[in-house]
This record gives structure tokens, C-alpha cells and sequence, in this order.
């Protein structure tokens, strides 16, 4: 158990409180900033946007930026997510043969999409310095942040293409 129940409830509360003061990019990056602050296991945190066929890192926070910012569907472990619309936990990225290098320190990640119905907004990949970092109760946690990161997005993904804003998620 990676994620105590008794934490999920107070970080969902607190990733609420982000979603109701910022939007778009600006939500999308504070989300990264407090789910590593708040959590030791997760030593980078990115979210991906998928434009067309390419996922965009719209945010992320870490020691180090990623070479991959842009990352074709169906490329790396994160391009498998998003092809097979569905969580990716990766015990040891050594033995996972589609993992695409960032960090010499990472053994683990996972990558959660965040679903709109059946379409893939995007995505949140975390990576972690142990082997086994992430379990169910990651999948769970994680899950549960990136339905609330579809307006963020929506947002991120409307800027993209000179479109506006959605309106702001209600107090
Ligand atoms: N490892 C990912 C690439 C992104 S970095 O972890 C930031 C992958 O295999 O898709």
C-alpha cells in the first residue's frame, strides 16, 4: 500500500483547492508540484496532453526536466497508455522494453490517462527511484486526480488551438 487510504481523501481535497484557484497550464503545473510535494514515492510528475497523435508535456515537476516532450502514441510506456486508453504500472523500467529513458535514477512508473467518456485528453506519468514503486492504490489515487485534470486539459488543449477557456469549476 503506496498510497494510505487516510492520505487520498485530504490530497483530493487539496488538488480541489488548486482546480478552484487556477486553470489550464497554470492547474496542470501546481497539481505536478503538489502530488510530488506530498508524496516521497513519486520523484517525478508530468502530465502529458494528447494533441492529434502526439502526447505534449503541459506540466511537470521533478529534479530534472524530460528530454521527452512530445512522445507518439504507442511510443514508450507512455504512448502504450494512451494507445490502450488504460493504466501502465511498470515494476522495473529495466524490463519493460518500450521505456523510454529519462532518468538514470528511475526503476518504476506509472502512467494514468485521463479519460474524457472514451476520448484521451492526456495523461500522468510518475516516476519513481524504486523497483515496485506503484501499486493498485497508486492506480487508484492517481486515477481519481486525472478526472479532475479533464477541465485543466480541455483547457490546456483549447489554448492549443486558439480556442476559449471553459468556465471555471464552481466553489
Ligand atoms: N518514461 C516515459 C517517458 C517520459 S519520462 O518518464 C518523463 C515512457 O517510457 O514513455
Amino acid at each position: 500500500m503506496t498510497v494510505p487510504p487516510r492520505q487520498t481523501t485530504p490530497a483530493l481535497l487539496q488538488v480541489d483547492a488548486v482546480l478552484r484557484r487556477l486553470q489550464g497550464k497554470d492547474a496542470v503545473q501546481e497539481v505536478c508540484r503538489f502530488l510530488r510535494m506530498e508524496f516521497p514515492h513519486y520523484r517525478w510528475v508530468g502530465v502529458y496532453a494528447l494533441a492529434g497523435e502526439t502526447l505534449k508535456l503541459a506540466g511537470w515537476d521533478g529534479d530534472q526536466p524530460t528530454e521527452h516532450v512530445e512522445i507518439p502514441i504507442g511510443v514508450g510506456v507512455c504512448g502504450r497508455a494512451a494507445r490502450e486508453k488504460r493504466t501502465v504500472i511498470v515494476d522495473d523500467v529495466r524490463s519493460a522494453p518500450e521505456y523510454l529513458a529519462c532518468f538514470l535514477e528511475t526503476r518504476a512508473e506509472i502512467v494514468v490517462p485521463v479519460m474524457d467518456g472514451a476520448t484521451v485528453l492526456g495523461e500522468v506519468d510518475v516516476d519513481g527511484n524504486e523497483v515496485k514503486a506503484y501499486d493498485a492504490s497508486d492506480a487508484a489515487f492517481l486515477g481519481a486526480v486525472a478526472k479532475k485534470l479533464v477541465g485543466p486539459l480541455k483547457d490546456v488543449l483549447a489554448a492549443r488551438s486558439g480556442g476559449p477557456p471553459s468556465p471555471a469549476v464552481p466553489p
